[in-house]
């Protein structure tokens, strides 16, 4: 009996070319399906005298193992490149992972941030963590003073030194200081409050405007306030300036604005820059005068986009902020 030598070699050629699962059985069949040679083989054993046969048996066995482990090994790597290739179907759409878009309180602060620096306002940020010094002290804010009070701040140590910043002007004692006068800056930021209803929360927006220099007066702050409201609406809006009392203006006012049949609602707080905060800032109140405004930026949106409760804007209530289609 002539026992094939080369079978695993020929096996290993034809393998390296088989691209499918297809091929691979036809090959398969080929080394060791029943018309393969070496099933032939072993068929004729019978014919051979005893000795012979238990030894080309032994021969054949080996051959045959070996070639079952070439074939097991071939198409275990078969299937792992046809993994990548045949499951691979380009046409399939793409997974939609939903980029996201801007919240509607961050576009109506980009709105009114955008229309000061058009008007050569530079944009400062403060910090929501401040000492009492910056929101209240230097804004001549006196002890007694009831924002001061437990129930309207929420202070951060036992003494009541650090708190989360009830207001954005606390931005105008540290703009005063870093860049000195004149100044025109507009500040946008969160500030806090223990107050909790439908028009009122917890946390809010605010854009802080300050400017100073030397012929600032009342009658430029109505005007800047006044073209700012008309350009937010996109409309000639009926202003109301409304006297009011504010530690660090004086005179001080609240601005409201005609709101179809809501009538008057209260949108900012303004005045002049009162002499004893520009004294505690190094600016000379003989020299330069200042005005300052504040508004609520939840307020404005709410107006804006007509929404009734101020909380709907941080449910996280997706299909609520989808409505602006307010994406990038
Ligand atoms: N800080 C005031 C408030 O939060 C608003 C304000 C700002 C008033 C600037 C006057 C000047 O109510």
């Amino acid at each position: 009996m002539q026992i094939p030598k080369d079978l695993i070699e020929k096996a290993n050629d034809k393998l390296s070319r088989v691209a499918n699962s297809a091929e691979f059985y036809q090959v398969r069949s080929a080394f060791l399906g029943k018309s393969s040679q070496l099933t032939q083989l072993f068929g004729s054993l019978r014919d051979l005298p005893k000795e012979d046969k238990i030894k080309f048996a032994k021969e054949l066995n080996a051959i045959k193992s070996e070639l079952e482990g070439i074939f097991e090994r071939a198409f275990d790597s078969l299937g792992s490149s046809n993994q990548s290739s045949a499951n691979l179907d380009l046409t399939l759409p793409g997974i939609d992972h939903g980029l996201g878009t801007l919240h509607p309180i961050s576009v109506i602060t980009q709105k009114i941030t955008s229309y000061f620096e058009q008007n050569h306002y530079s944009v400062f940020f403060g910090n929501e963590i401040e000492s009492d010094f910056f929101n209240f002290e230097a804004l001549n804010f006196p002890a007694n003073h009831p924002a001061r009070q437990m129930h309207d701040t929420f202070y951060l140590d036992d003494e009541q030194k650090y708190l989360m910043r009830t207001h954005t002007s606390n931005t105008q004692i540290h703009a005063m200081m870093k860049y000195g006068v004149p100044l025109k800056m507009l500040s946008p930021g969160r500030v806090y409050r223990c107050d909790s209803d439908n028009t009122h929360l917890p946390m809010f927006t605010q854009a802080e405007g300050l400017v100073v220099d030397q012929n600032a007066s009342f009658g430029k702050l109505k005007g800047t306030l006044i073209n700012f409201l008309n350009h937010f609406f996109d409309q000639e809006m009926e202003v109301r300036f409304r006297p009011s009392y504010f530690p660090f203006t004086e005179p001080s006012a609240e601005v409201d604005i005609r709101f179809g049949k809501k009538g008057w609602l209260e949108v900012l707080g303004c005045g002049m820059v009162h002499p004893n905060v520009l004294i505690g800032c190094g600016v000379d109140p003989n020299q330069f005068t200042g005005f300052a405004f504040g508004m609520g930026i939840e307020r404005l949106a709410m107006l804006y986009y007509g929404v009734e409760d101020i909380r709907d804007f941080y449910s996280s209530n997706l299909e609520f902020l989808k409505q602006f289609n307010t994406s990038l």
